[in-house]
């Protein structure tokens, strides 16, 4: 087998109601990456591309967030309804959904305007 050729992480955390931060997958069903998964295969991309569930990605106030690598594009606001362009465009065509990008003002900043308080 060879080195896969896209790596998708699917941020499946959950965390309680209250939390400042909310989670990306509140209710646990890893519904988006289930889908994404199979879209992927449904589309012959598998077993070369590979949708795994990740824990928090640190975008958690961008959530539901995924992360495709190679490019290393971030996505933020992800439904169910986005995965057939994400495959269609960012998997096979190699093409950034721009409505889709975390700001790169937003992303990995501590500072990011949209971080209620200041604990992490
Ligand atoms: S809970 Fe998904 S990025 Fe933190």
């Amino acid at each position: 087998m060879t080195a896969f050729t896209h790596h998708v992480f699917v941020c499946g955390n959950q965390r309680s109601p209250d939390h400042r931060r909310g989670c990306c997958d509140p209710q646990g069903s890893d519904q988006l990456r289930n889908e994404l998964k199979a879209a992927a295969k449904k589309r012959g991309l598998t077993p070369d591309v590979r949708v795994n569930k990740a824990g928090c990605l640190e975008q958690c106030e961008h959530g539901p967030v995924i992360v495709v690598y190679p490019q290393g594009v971030w996505y933020g606001g992800v439904t169910v309804e986005d995965v057939p362009r994400i495959v269609d465009e960012t998997l096979v065509n190699g093409r950034v959904l721009e409505d889709l990008v975390i700001a790169d003002e937003c992303l990995n900043n501590p500072h990011c305007p949209h971080i209620a308080g200041d604990d992490q």
